[in-house]
């Protein structure tokens, strides 16, 4: 059965987006609709008081709406570049499985792509908690990429 409507998260990361070039392929093969969704914290006052304190280096990883929307677009545009002209973006407040399980059920997904590690991902050699939780939770498909 083909995919028509694919889900794919990214954080902005490096491994995020190897996740996403893969979506893409497979949304391209299929003929099928990409969202690129990108979450972002539910508080954006403490992000910004957390953003003022945080050392630079660290500090991208405060995802506040404005740098969701910029994470989600460099996805699209990754997608674009690959050949693909149907996609959307979508950023939302709160847990980032949440998110793209809402955002499968609400574009009516039959698959969600997501990394297997994330922006502290490189440090550690586990499954990040975003792919745990969409898989246990998902609607749909799950294609875990073995981003690295
Ligand atoms: N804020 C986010 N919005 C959308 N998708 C995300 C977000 N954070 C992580 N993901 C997805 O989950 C994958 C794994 O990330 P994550 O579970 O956060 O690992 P880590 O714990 O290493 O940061 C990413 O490659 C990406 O596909
Ligand atoms: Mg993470």
């Amino acid at each position: 059965m083909p995919y028509r409507n694919v889900v794919v998260g990214t954080d902005g990361s490096e491994s995020a987006e190897g996740a996403v070039r893969h979506a893409a392929e497979l949304a391209r093969a299929f003929g099928a609709r990409l969202t690129v969704v990108t979450a972002f914290q539910k508080h954006p006052e403490e992000t910004a008081k957390l953003q003022a304190v945080a050392p630079e280096d660290i500090r991208w990883m405060l995802t506040d709406a404005v740098s969701a929307e910029e994470k989600a677009n460099r996805g699209r545009a990754l997608a674009k570049a690959l050949g693909l002209t149907d996609v959307k973006v979508r950023v939302g407040d709160g847990d980032p499985a949440e998110q793209l399980i809402e955002a499968a059920e609400d574009t009516g997904a039959d698959l969600i792509v997501v990394g297997s590690k994330g922006m502290t991902g490189a440090k550690r050699f586990l499954l990040g908690s975003v792919p745990n939780r969409v898989s246990h939770h998902a609607p749909c498909d799950v294609i875990i990429v073995h981003t690295v």
